[in-house]
């Protein structure tokens, strides 16, 4: 997509967040790359990641609620099989995933769209995950992580990832984010890259 297309589209967007990310993944990803979705959720930001890196890549997704990779099982319809679904948490990865070889982690926090909106994702998970996620990013590999801060706890989680990303050392890392300036509770956009 043009560059006038796509900032029209946030613009016009009801999740401008989600439009930029994809537009990211999009010109990021390539066939046969590994993805990590941390937070499957609906399956949306999977399908994607599946979409561009297939049929010779490599989609692992997990999420904590089995109704969350139910719902994407569902979305993903025949592709489905061919990604590596987890019930777990990220906390712990739970993969195998070796270092350097991710070119995507997405993280998309918060609750499930049309779910429990009190099941969420928590700081101290999340942090935990992201550092050690950042490990398995190849050089040039993306962690693209979304925040929400309207729902209770949401604005702590977001605090502690802008000052966990704010800290990566920026010789390694390029450390970026995407947010409303007049908007202060819309949900943010951080992308971090490995760059040496
Ligand atoms: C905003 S949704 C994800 C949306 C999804 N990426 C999509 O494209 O539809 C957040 C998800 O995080 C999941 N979650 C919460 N805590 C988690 C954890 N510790 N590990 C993995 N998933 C978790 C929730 O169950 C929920 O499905």
């Amino acid at each position: 997509m043009a560059l006038k297309d796509s900032l029209k589209s946030v613009f016009d967007s009801f999740s401008p967040h989600i439009k930029v990310a994809h537009e990211i993944f999009r010109e990021h990803l390539n066939p046969g790359d590994h993805v990590f979705d941390a937070t499957c959720g609906n399956g949306n930001d999977t399908l994607l990641a599946a979409s561009l890196v297939f049929p010779n890549g490599k989609v692992m997704a997990c999420d904590l609620q089995e109704e969350a990779l139910q719902k994407s099982k569902t979305l993903l319809g025949p592709l489905s099989q061919l990604i590596d679904w987890r019930l777990g948490s990220h906390a712990e990865i739970p993969y195998e995933i070796p270092n350097r070889t991710l070119a995507l982690a997405i993280y998309n926090l918060g609750y499930l769209p049309g779910g429990n909106k009190t099941f969420t994702t928590q700081k101290e998970s999340t942090i935990e995950s992201l550092s050690i996620v950042l490990e398995k990013l190849k050089v040039g590999g993306i962690l693209s992580v979304t925040t929400y801060s309207a729902h209770p706890g949401g604005e702590k989680e977001e605090r502690a990832v802008e000052t966990f990303l704010a800290s990566l050392e920026r010789k390694k890392f390029g450390v970026i984010s995407f947010s409303w300036s007049n908007r202060p509770t819309a949900p943010k956009l951080f992308l971090v890259k490995l760059l040496a």
